[in-house]
């Protein structure tokens, strides 16, 4: 989440080459293989973590590439048209190699599956199975595997005995912003038994897992038999060596929390909170239920809190309806927060969503403007706040383990991603000396 971007990046999904000798159950899938591409948030990329262990217990190897592949699944999202866009490009890729006979299956699931528009797609493309995000479930029943409703549910842990873990504490949402098409395509709320979320989580960690990302469209939303996000993150800290969630809203975020993530010595000092503008009255036209200057309070107990935690966002420009006015309060905003990044998104319209029936387009050359003004106030913060670690020595977790060129990824417990030259396994620590600084990563040195 460290990237600003006008689009959510498709996250790569490290396929391993072999087959997981998990025990296949279907006879005819022996020698198979299939290949999972994931577009989207975190969310998608838990959804096709079981997805995969689905197809693994089919007795399915999983591949990298389509041309290596059986089975295709294409795990989608649907925020935005050029997530659409890039979806129909690998289809086209796609029914190229079926006709080679290459690929054999295709199947789309996530967002695009739950969406009208996949009907369209399912017979333009020949696709042989579409998924919402509702029923990946059936995907067990399409790869050979006995009808699975009660073990494949949200329920389901999706990643295990890794160094990390997304685990899902609330699914849907029950917030109607204009623009967003996510509570057509995800339902509405439903969160998970405390007792659930802590149990799965025990297991992880005496699996091995070293670092969890709590998970949910509106996270901080999470409650259940009056307990609230706060206590369900507090019960998490206790349990888990490194915490983190992703993604919250404004008009649920406590100061509780806020207070927590600076006091707790688990929780890494890292806040996502989407703002999406910095007018008052785009927020009302967005219905996002909170003033920037309730925005700005916010934050002040977040930096108050942790002072040298991160503060991302996510920002809309070109929104029906924006003015040059609404876009400067954005800007000030930008300024007053002091964001160390920041999704920026340029309005995509959805069909069946009120913005995309709003009048007051922005036009292109407009919103581009806009675009790389907001982007420019995020990038000169974040570049300013970096230069502030140089020459500190921080405790690193490793994410990735060193590429070719001898870097690993990590991040600090303020949570800021690093480039340190090491070759400690993923899931350990290294400490390590901050010797420079971009707007978006750091750089460091072992010591
Ligand atoms: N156009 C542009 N950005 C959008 N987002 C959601 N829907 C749209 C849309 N129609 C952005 C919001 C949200 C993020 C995940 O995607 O900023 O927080
Ligand atoms: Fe979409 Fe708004 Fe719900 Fe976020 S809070 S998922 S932007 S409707």
């Amino acid at each position: 989440m460290n990237s600003t971007t006008d689009e959510v990046p498709a996250a790569p999904i490290p396929l391993s080459r072999k087959p997981s000798g998990r025990g296949g159950t279907d006879a005819e899938a022996v020698g198979k293989t299939a290949c999972i591409r994931t577009f989207g948030c975190q969310m998608n990329v838990h959804d096709s973590d079981r997805m995969r262990r689905m197809i693994q217990d089919a007795g399915y190897a999983e591949v990298q590439r389509y041309e290596d592949a059986d089975l295709v699944i294409l795990n989608t999202c649907y925020v935005r048209e050029n997530a659409v866009d890039r979806v129909k490009g690998h289809l086209g890729e796609l029914n190229r190699l079926r006709r080679e006979g290459r690929v054999q299956r295709v199947a789309l699931t996530g967002c695009i599956g739950a969406a009208e528009e996949a009907r369209s797609l399912r017979e333009t493309y020949n696709i042989d199975l579409v998924l919402g995000t509702h029923n990946t479930y059936e995907l067990a029943e399409f790869v050979g595997l006995p009808t699975m409703r009660e073990t494949y549910t949200p329920e389901l842990p999706g990643t295990e005995g890794e160094h990390s873990a997304f685990v899902t504490i609330m699914t849907g949402c029950n917030y109607q912003c204009s623009y967003c098409i996510v509570p057509t395509v995800r339902g509405r709320m439903v969160c998970r038994p405390m007792e659930s979320v802590v149990g799965e989580i025990e297991d992880l960690v005496s699996g091995g897992t070293r670092y969890v990302t709590l998970l949910g469209q509106t996270v901080d939303a999470w409650r259940h038999q009056g307990k609230r996000f706060c206590d369900l993150l507090e019960a998490v800290s206790e349990v888990a060596p490194r915490v983190w969630f992703t993604t919250s809203h404004p008009s649920n975020m406590e100061d509780r929390t806020l207070r927590a993530i600076g006091e707790r010595n688990t929780i890494v000092k890292r806040l996502h909170l989407p703002v999406q503008s910095g007018s008052d009255r785009m927020l009302k036209v967005m219905h996002r239920g909170y003033k920037a200057e309730r925005y700005r309070r916010k934050i002040s107990v977040f930096r108050e809190a942790a002072p040298e935690g991160t503060l991302s966002t996510d920002i809309i420009v070109g929104h029906p309806g924006e003015t040059e006015e609404d876009h400067q309060l954005t800007l000030q905003l930008v300024e007053d927060c002091g964001f160390d990044s920041a999704y920026i998104f340029k309005f995509s319209p959805r069909r069946g969503t009120e913005a995309a029936e709003l009048s007051g387009f922005v036009p292109d050359e407009v919103v581009q403007r806009r675009f790389l003004e907001v982007l420019r106030g995020v990038e000169q913060n974040a570049f300013r706040r970096n230069q502030r670690k140089v020459g500190r020595t921080e405790e690193i977790f490793i994410r990735h383990g060193a590429t070719e060129d001898g870097k690993a990824i990590g991040e600090t417990w303020s949570g800021h991603a690093v480039h340190v030259a090491t070759d400690a396994a993923p899931g350990s620590y290294v400490k390590a000396t901050i010797e420079s600084a971009g707007p978006h990563v750091l750089y460091a040195r072992t010591n």
